[in-house]
C-alpha cells in the first residue's frame, strides 16, 4: 500500500514500536492494533495531540475518547473506581471493557479526551503491540476507533491508510484484529452499571458480576457519542431482509441464508461471535462492489449479537 509523505506504515515488530513510542512522546499520531478494532492513538495528557486526534478523524469535540492504559493501577492514576469497577477491571482487563469513570482529583489527563464531562473513559488492551507501545511509551495513549468520524471502523491496517492516509503519523501493521469489533462501554450510576455501548463482552458475561444491565434511558449517564447515524457505508443499509432484490448485495447470516448475486455470510454456522469479527470488513467488501444498498438478513440479539444489530442499526440510520 502506497502511503503519503506524511504517514508511514511498518510492520509492528520491535523496531517499529519503539519507533511509535517516541512519536507519541513527542506528540505526534500513531494508528495501532487493538484486539478490538484499530485505535488512533495519542498521549492522552498532551492537549495539542488530542486535539490532532478530533481534527484527523473531523469527530465532533463533543465526543469524549477512550483513555488505553497498562492495567488497573495504571487507570487508577487517573480516575476513580467504584467498587463495582475495581470488579469488572479484576475480571475483564486487560480486555474489550471500557469503563467510564470520574476524573480523579490529579488526574493529569487533556480534558478534551472528556469532551467537557468530568469523567474519563479507559480500558487496559489486551493486544500484545497495544501492550507494547504502552509499556514503551509510558503514556496513557487517548485512541479512539481510527476511522474518519462516522465511517466504519478499521480491522486492518490497510483499512486504516484507506480512511486517514495524510493524517497520522505512523500505522503499526498488526495484522487482522482478531475480534473486530469495538469494546463494551459500562458508565456507573451510584453502585449500578450502566450498558452506554453494547460491544465486544457481551451482556451475558457482564450480568454475573453487575446484576441487570441499566440502558442509558433508565441512567443518568449517558455517552454523547452515540450518535443515531454512524458506521455510515456508502451503500445504503436495509435490515431484516431474508431475501435479498435484485441488484442488492447481500449479508447473510447462518446456514440458511437466500442466493444473491453479489454476497457474503457472516457467519455460516450462525455464531455471533464470528458474525462480529468478519461485520466490518464484509461491510467494506461490499460496499466496495458498488451496490446501491446492502440486504441485511436478521441476526439474534444473544451473544454478540446485540453489538452487531446496534451497529447495523445505526448504520443504516438517515445521514
Ligand atoms: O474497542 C474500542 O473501544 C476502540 C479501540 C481502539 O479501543 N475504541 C473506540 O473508540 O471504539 P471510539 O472513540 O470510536 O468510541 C468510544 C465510545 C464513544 O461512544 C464515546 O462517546 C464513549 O466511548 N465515551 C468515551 N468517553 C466517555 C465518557 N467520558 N462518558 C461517556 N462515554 C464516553
Ligand atoms: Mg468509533
Amino acid at each position: 500500500m502506497k502511503t503519503s509523505t506524511r504517514t508511514e506504515l511498518r510492520i509492528a515488530d520491535e523496531d517499529a514500536i519503539t519507533a511509535a513510542a517516541k512519536i507519541l512522546r513527542r506528540g505526534g499520531l500513531v494508528a495501532f492494533p487493538t484486539e478490538t478494532v484499530y485505535g488512533l492513538g495519542a498521549n492522552a495528557a498532551d492537549d495539542a495531540a488530542v486535539a490532532g486526534i478530533f481534527a484527523a478523524k473531523g469527530r465532533p469535540k463533543f465526543n469524549p475518547l477512550i483513555v488505553h492504559v497498562r492495567d488497573y493501577e495504571h487507570a487508577s492514576e487517573h480516575g476513580v473506581f467504584p467498587s463495582l469497577a475495581r470488579d469488572l477491571a479484576a475480571a475483564f482487563w486487560p480486555g474489550p471493557l471500557t469503563l467510564v469513570v470520574p476524573r480523579g482529583e490529579n488526574c493529569e489527563l487533556s480534558l478534551l479526551v472528556s469532551a467537557g464531562l468530568d469523567t474519563v473513559a479507559m480500558r487496559a488492551p489486551s493486544h500484545p503491540i497495544a501492550q507494547k507501545l504502552l509499556l514503551k511509551s509510558g503514556l496513557a495513549i487517548a485512541a479512539p476507533s481510527a476511522n474518519p468520524s462516522g465511517r466504519l471502523s478499521a480491522t486492518s491496517a490497510s483499512d486504516v491508510a484507506e480512511g486517514l492516509d495524510g493524517e497520522v503519523d505512523l500505522i503499526l501493521d498488526g495484522g487482522p484484529c482478531p475480534v473486530g469489533i469495538e469494546s463494551t462501554v459500562i458508565g456507573f450510576d451510584g453502585e449500578a452499571a450502566v450498558l452506554l455501548r453494547p460491544g465486544a463482552l457481551a451482556r451475558s458475561e457482564l450480568e454475573p458480576i453487575t446484576g441487570a444491565l441499566k440502558s442509558p434511558q433508565q441512567g443518568r449517564v449517558s455517552s454523547p457519542g452515540m450518535l443515531e447515524s454512524h458506521y455510515a457505508p456508502n451503500a445504503k443499509l436495509r435490515l431484516d431482509v431474508k431475501k435479498p432484490k435484485r441488484n442488492e448485495a447481500f449479508l447473510a447470516f447462518g446456514p440458511n441464508a437466500a442466493e444473491a448475486e453479489t454476497g457474503l455470510n457472516l457467519s455460516p454456522r450462525g455464531d455471533t461471535r464470528e458474525a462480529a469479527g468478519n461485520l466490518f470488513a464484509m461491510l467494506r467488501k461490499l460496499d466496495a462492489s458498488g451496490a446501491a444498498t446492502i440486504a441485511v438478513m436478521p441476526i439474534p440479539d444473544e451473544g454478540l449479537g446485540e453489538a452487531i444489530n446496534d451497529r447495523l442499526r445505526r448504520a443504516a440510520a438517515p445521514r
